[in-house]
């Protein structure tokens, strides 16, 4: 063992950030979504790092990349390699990069452990192309559900043509799933996307647990008019009952703040969409997390009686179609305390925090103990091109990765 060079893997880091991050489907904004060429492209850099670390490399049924070291009981590290539309380029990738250059430390100074380690790159964490979140860790953990085969991207796709486009073999899905007993657990390093490392004014937090999401499609239907010859009285206007559901969306959350609940319409198109034609129909998503699962229900439940209401008053109609739905997650206790305890190693203070994101630790915490440590980020921005976390903090974080697996024992 040979103490890492914090400055050095700080740098390391910022370089593989700054590689990965024109992997873009489009120039000027980050778009690089599940099964892409851009995901091809991304994979194949991660791949290459990955052998170079000395990992022997393998892609699964979904493109989950494996870059496998040393023998016995696998502890997983890994995180994911898509983004949201014009998101940033910390979001993901840190934690796949940290995995690799703690592998390769452990590697060059000839590390001799008791387990092994899979480091792991999720290609679809985001949802951003199908409607469908954590499907590659999902595979991983044995949990994929076969109803994802059949959705559909903004251009018709399914989810089972763009495996097969990408070379995959949608039949051989359940082969990813890892079995419990060959797994030890798994660990996740991310940027915090949040405010409240950086107003501890420190760099690392362990994270206590992941909040549960309900995600659904909402339609409200109405009918199309003439703007300039339907009278106020006489109209079904879908736009406008669209609208007052958002805001009973948000008065929901804000009843909710006891709970952290938050609540996002994010996505609205009203149709046909012209100027001069009353909605005929409208489309939105919502997004609503807490850590609580009965809270998080019942207050879903509360949306959709508000918004039967609103539609029997405006003569409308309404559907409601969950496609999203991820319980709240504890992480381990044990691992919670081993990763404290290796950020105290390294001289600060680890912060104990929710994470309001969804992550793929979540998934694997269905297959095995799951633990996360967070980075800092500056002003807590993230889902933005503005993100960004300082190469001192990454070093740092990796350092205590590092430190987290020289000590780490798994269980017998
Ligand atoms: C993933 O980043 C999510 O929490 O939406
Ligand atoms: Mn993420
Ligand atoms: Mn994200």
């Amino acid at each position: 063992m040979s103490a890492p060079d914090i400055k050095k893997l700080g740098a390391r880091a910022e370089a593989m950030i700054a590689a990965l991050a024109p992997i873009s489907a489009e120039s000027g904004r980050l778009v690089r979504l599940f099964l892409s060429p851009e995901h091809r492209r991304a994979a194949d850099l991660v791949a290459g790092w990955m052998r170079d670390a000395g990992m022997n490399v393998s892609e699964d049924a979904l493109g989950t990349l494996r870059g496998r070291w040393g023998g016995g009981k696998r502890l997983l590290i890994g995180s994911h390699l898509d983004a949201v539309i014009d998101g940033g380029n910390y979001d993901g990738p840190l934690g796949v990069i940290a995995g690799i250059l703690a592998v390769e430390h452990l590697a060059k100074s000839e590390t001799r452990l008791p387990f092994g380690i899979d480091v792991l790159a999720f290609g679809d964490e985001e949802g951003s192309r199908f409607p469908s979140t954590l499907s590659s860790s999902g595979a991983c953990a044995g949990a994929f559900e076969q109803e994802t085969l059949s959705l559909a991207d903004r251009n018709g796709v399914t989810f089972a043509d763009a495996l097969t486009a990408y070379g995959k073999n949608p039949g051989g899905i359940p082969s990813a799933a890892y079995t419990p007993s060959e797994v030890a657990a798994y660990v996740e390093l991310h940027i915090e996307q949040g405010p409240l490392l950086e107003e501890e004014n420190e760099p690392l937090g362990v994270v206590t647990g992941i909040v549960g999401q309900s995600r659904l499609r909402v339609t409200v239907t109405g009918e199309a008019g003439h703007a300039g010859t339907v009278p106020m009285n006489l109209r079904r206007d879908a736009l406008a009952g669209a609208a007052a559901m958002v805001l009973v969306v948000e008065r929901v959350a804000k009843a909710n703040a006891a709970n952290r609940m938050v609540a996002t319409v994010g996505r609205i198109e009203a149709i046909p969409g012209a100027t001069n034609i009353i909605p005929g129909s409208v489309a939105f998503t919502i997004d609503l997390r807490t850590m609580s699962d009965s809270i998080r229900k019942a207050a879903i439940a509360t949306i959709q009686h508000e918004a039967r209401g609103i539609v029997e008053a405006r003569k409308l109609g309404v559907a409601f179609e969950p496609f999203h739905d991820a319980a709240a997650t504890i992480c381990d206790s044990a691992l919670q305390d081993m990763l404290a305890a290796a950020i105290t190693d390294m001289g600060h203070r680890p912060i104990a925090l929710p994470s309001g994101a969804g992550h793929d630790a979540q998934m694997m915490a269905k297959l095995c103990q799951a633990a996360m440590m967070f980075v800092r980020c500056r002003g807590g921005i993230s889902h933005n091109p503005a993100e960004y976390a300082s190469p001192a903090d990454m070093g740092t974080a990796i350092a205590a990765l590092i430190r987290f697996i020289e000590r780490y024992r798994p269980k017998s």
